[in-house]
């Protein structure tokens, strides 16, 4: 009879407290492990140039292992002849979304689609993929590492498919906040746990950074400075205007603002708002926010402290938090013991073309 009272209680004494702690972090989950071969052949075509309309630009290009899987730039470059208007995010962790982009257009669910959209885009690479399956068969070792992944010759589909099984393994791995959340007290310094303290507390930030990622998924607005580039340089102006027009966002023309989660929407409640990002590895990725105008975690910290920014649908989260030196410093360090293990993968030595004879391949 006790056995059976406790096997009934402790699911709900455990569902109790995860309601009471909504806003508790938690370690990153593993993944679901994507096969091996298609891993192997992601990471040639995450580094290869043909995958790019002028066989110029690959997706290390804007999402460097060096720089934290971004550009390290406050706004990135776009295909060659334009630049794009918002941040390089960076790849670490990115699988785990459930909807990507600032703006969160894409589904979180299906990576190879996303893949696609950069491929494609006129922002990003801007390749036809007829002619990326051709270039990829006239190479014998793709056509090689085809077979072993999927069993088939090279295609745009599988190249897609290849792309996101890599995606899956960069990841976090060993940071100092999960030892800390799997019972490793001493994984944290004295700093860093009243960071943590105040994370949680005084300075609200667990209100939307929270769970696995440290991110609730959903979308505010902190009125995050605007980026003047965007409407300087007419390059960036350009792909920021076609880019709306195309999502058939009304009088594209005339935004003097980024209307974020409003172009995928058109509700008028979602102007200015962008996706929580995960503070995940967040020491590594600077500048920050979606326009990079937060050049330091110091900076951004700062913002927070002043209750962030102006604007008309600014989360009622956000109030000036009157920090004091001390505790931004230790804020600062909380968000430092978010990063694990550098992830590091080398540009392997990509493999030459040999032609085939028309009607040998
Ligand atoms: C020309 C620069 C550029 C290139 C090349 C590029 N990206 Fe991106 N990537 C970006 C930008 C900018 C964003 C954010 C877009 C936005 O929010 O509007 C992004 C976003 C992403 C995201 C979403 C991250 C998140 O947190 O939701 C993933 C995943 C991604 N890129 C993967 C790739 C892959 C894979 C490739 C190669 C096929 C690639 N990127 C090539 C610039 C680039
Ligand atoms: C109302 C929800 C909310 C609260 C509260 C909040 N954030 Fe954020 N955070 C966001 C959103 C949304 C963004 C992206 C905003 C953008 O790009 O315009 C962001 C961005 C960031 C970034 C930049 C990440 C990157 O990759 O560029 C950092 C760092 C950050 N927040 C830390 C904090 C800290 C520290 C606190 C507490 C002092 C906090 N946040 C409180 C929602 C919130």
């Amino acid at each position: 009879m006790r056995r059976r009272l406790t096997s009934w209680c402790i699911p709900l004494l455990l569902g109790a407290a995860s309601m009471a702690w909504g806003q508790a972090l938690q370690p990153l989950p593993p993944i679901e492990a994507p096969k091996a071969e298609q891993v192997e052949l992601g990471k040639y075509l995450f580094f290869e140039p043909r995958l790019s309309g002028d066989g110029g630009v690959s997706c290390d290009t804007c999402h460097d292992p060096a720089t934290g899987w971004g550009d390290g730039k406050a706004l990135s470059t776009g295909y060659p002849g334009s630049e794009y208007f918002r941040n390089a995010q960076t790849l670490l962790n990115a699988a785990y979304y459930k909807r990507n982009y600032w703006d969160g257009r894409m589904a979180g669910s299906d990576l190879p689609t996303l893949v696609r959209d950069h491929l494609t885009e006129a922002h990003f690479m801007q390749v036809d993929g007829r002619l990326l399956a051709e270039r990829l068969k006239q190479v014998p070792e793709y056509v090689e590492l085809f077979q072993k992944a999927f069993s088939g010759e090279p295609t745009f589909g599988r190249t897609l498919t290849a792309v996101a099984a890599f995606l899956k393994t960069i990841t976090s791995r060993n940071a100092p906040i999960d030892r800390y959340l799997r019972g490793d007290r001493s994984a944290l310094s004295a700093e860093a746990k009243e960071g943590l303290a105040l994370f949680q507390g005084k300075a609200g930030c667990a209100q939307c950074h929270n769970g696995a990622l440290l991110s609730d998924q959903k979308f505010h607005a902190l009125g995050v400075p605007e980026n003047p580039d965007i409407f300087a340089d007419p390059f960036r102006h350009i792909t920021f205007r076609r880019f709306f027009r195309t999502l058939g966002a009304p009088n594209a023309e005339n935004y003097r603002e980024e209307p974020g989660l409003y172009g995928v929407t058109k509700e008028k409640a979602d102007w200015g708002k962008f996706r929580t990002p995960s503070l995940r590895e967040v020491s590594r990725t600077a500048p920050y926010m979606h326009n990079g105008s937060l050049a330091t975690l110091e900076d951004v910290v700062a913002f927070y402290d002043r209750g962030g920014g102006q604007h008309r649908n600014k989360s009622p989260l956000l109030k000036p938090l009157g920090l004091t030196a001390g505790e931004k410093q230790a804020l600062v360090e909380f968000l430092k013991s978010l990063a694990g293990d550098p992830v590091i993968v080398e540009r392997p030595e990509l493999p030459d073309y040999k032609p085939q004879k028309l009607g040998q391949n």
